[in-house]
């Protein structure tokens, strides 16, 4: 005998296996989360590479020194470990085509010189290119990878950074795969350091393949060039995480082209972003204020976070910036408050822009090592040209949210739009339909104004946006933001699928562009692509069984952020409330 509610469950979960047939293979072909996730850079690598200070000059004699003073200089026990010796070490192959290094400045060659650097609790980095020639015109790794992987491992390489010079035209996800595989091969644990300085989007597939990813044109010593890294940097957040991270170049902390002021931005915001902290000076003959900057532990361990999640900018008020960074620890943020301009600035950081309830929160700066005391809602400071204060909020009393108790059982998700008619659904007492906006989210970052409720994101404070509409829809029911936007719900593994239409709101017009991307304990089963201002909704349908931490991320397609007011209309899911999935 079948029931109308066995019917139901029948058609529900062939719905289900449609969405998952029809989203999931082509999300997971893309974006495999975290293929590489072979534990090696659980967290953003630290070390120092030769590139940024010494250009071709390298030698052992360089490389020992250095090694010797990272431990002398207390970087190694604050994290700094893998010691890279970047281009122009090397100079031909033998007849073999085994890679040979320059015997006149490695004379001991690189297996000694490992050995010298694991012998002081440190790790050894080299570099190569994925093409004929590395940049300066050394011999490249094409055609030799399997090779150069089994030399490295022989030598006892931990570390390989890997260029995009003299590439033919290859493809980047290709052959970076190769290359990863190839170091994979050996078993030796061998950090990969994508280099395609943003080619070919390594941001989409650069965790199955190496452990990060270079999202920018090379670093220079000078403030404009730090501006624009830091901007393009930013705006891939959605992509960084534990074991693949966005690398917007090594460190040019010391090498004396900004003042120290911009150095303590550079090292703020690289922290802010996850990103790998490598040190790129004269660590040999370095000043105390490039020591304290770099040593800086409050700092260092916002960057070394376990939890991985990159920063976003949650407010900008005419470049007055608040960066904001959720940590392992729920109840604390990571907040920067950076002033690009040439001006001081009064930068407020409200508990509302960072995603933690109204009320008393410790703020600590994390540059003064010192504690600003219990606020109340926000916190205002000045902050010189240039310049980021840097603090840790945590909030005094946190409740985590969790699903609640339905707020509206009747009405199960809307199923895609070229699905069969659904017979009339007849509730099964254990399942319920919350909508999202009736949910407390565990986190939420948002880039202008706060995410509203049921109405679409005014740019400003609470309550000033309009009637949630995608088309000619309406909608009563969903959350409104504005790129970038980071939101977070847990569902406590009860819930079996989502539902929304997406787009950017009518409001905007033809104006806006954005991606939508949702993701599920840290996997991305969903991609929208770019959505521009005018087009109809999109129908989205996910299964989310067991999953704990569901994340809706609306990014900008490019540093452009003006009218991304991005909907997730009728935004909701299906929960059963005794506990299975
Ligand atoms: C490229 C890289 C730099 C550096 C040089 C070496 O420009 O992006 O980081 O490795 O090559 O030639």
């Amino acid at each position: 005998m079948t029931t109308r509610t066995q019917r139901t469950t029948l058609l529900f979960g062939v719905i289900l296996l449609l969405a998952a047939v029809c989203y999931l293979p082509t999300q997971f072909n893309s974006f495999a989360a975290s293929a590489r996730d072979d534990g090696v850079a659980r967290t953003p690598p630290m070390g120092w590479n030769s590139w940024n200070r010494f250009k071709c000059d390298v030698s052992e004699r360089l490389i020992q020194n250095t090694a010797d003073a990272l431990v002398a200089s207390g970087m190694r026990d604050a994290g700094y470990q893998y010691v890279v010796i970047d281009d122009c070490w090397q100079v031909a192959r033998d007849s073999n085509g085994t890679i040979v290094a320059d015997w006149k400045r490695f004379p001991s060659g690189m297996a000694a010189l490992a050995d010298y650097i694991h012998a002081r609790g440190l790790k050894f980095g080299l570099y190569t290119d994925v093409g004929s020639k590395t940049c300066q015109g050394r011999p490249g790794s094409l055609g030799h990878e399997a090779q150069d992987a089994a030399t490295y491992a022989r030598w006892g390489v931990d570390y390989v950074k890997v260029d995009w010079c003299y590439n033919d035209g290859l493809d980047a996800q290709a052959q970076y795969k190769l290359f990863g595989d190839a170091l994979a091969a050996t078993g030796r644990p061998i950090v990969m350091s994508i280099c395609t300085w943003g080619k070919q989007n390594p941001w989409d597939w650069g965790s199955d393949t190496g452990h990060l990813w270079r999202t920018t044109r090379d670093i220079t010593d000078r403030w404009p060039t730090l501006l624009q890294i830091i901007r393009e940097n930013a705006v891939r957040a959605y992509a960084g995480g534990p074991g693949g991270w966005n690398d917007p170049d090594m460190l040019e902390i010391g090498n004396g082209g900004m003042t120290d002021v911009e150095y303590r931005t550079h090292m703020s915001l690289w922290a802010m972003m996850a990103a790998p902290l490598i040190a790129g000076n004269d660590v040999v003959r370095m000043s105390a204020a490039t020591r304290d900057i770099l040593l800086n532990s409050e700092v260092i361990a916002i960057d070394q976070d376990a939890r991985g999640t990159p920063a976003l900018i949650v407010h900008d008020d005419n470049n007055r910036q608040v960066w904001s960074r959720p940590l392992a620890d729920s109840s604390a943020r990571a907040v920067a408050l950076f002033n690009p301009t040439d001006k001081s600035a009064k930068i407020t950081v409200s508990w509302a822009d960072i995603g933690i309830a109204p009320g008393n929160a410790l703020v600590r700066d994390l540059w003064a090592h010192a504690d600003r005391g219990v606020v109340a809602d926000s916190f205002t400071t000045t902050v010189e040209p240039h310049g980021t204060v840097m603090l840790k909020i945590t909030a005094q009393s946190y409740v985590a949210a969790t699903v609640p108790d339905p707020v509206n059982p009747s009405a199960p998700p809307a199923p895609p739009a070229d699905a069969p008619p659904a017979a009339a659904p007849v509730a099964d007492p254990n399942v319920r339909y919350p909508y999202l906006s009736d949910l407390a989210p565990t986190f939420a970052d948002n880039g202008l104004g706060p995410m509203e409720l049921n109405i679409s994101n005014g740019e400003g404070g609470t309550g000033d946006g309009h009637a949630l509409t995608l088309g000619s829809t309406q909608y009563s029911k969903g959350l409104g933001v504005h790129a970038p936007s980071d939101v977070r719900y847990d569902l406590g593994g009860t819930c079996s699928a989502f539902a929304a239409d997406i787009g950017l709101d009518a409001e905007v017009g033809q104006n806006g562009t954005a991606v939508f991307q949702i993701w599920a304990d840290g996997a991305l089963i969903y991609d929208s692509g770019a959505l521009h201002g005018g087009m109809a909704p999109v129908p989205v349908y996910l299964a989310v069984p067991g999953v704990h931490e569901l994340r809706l991320v609306v990014a900008p397609v490019d540093w452009v952020v003006d009218y991304a007011h991005a909907d997730w209309a009728n935004a909701r899911v299906e929960c059963r409330v005794d506990g299975a999935s």
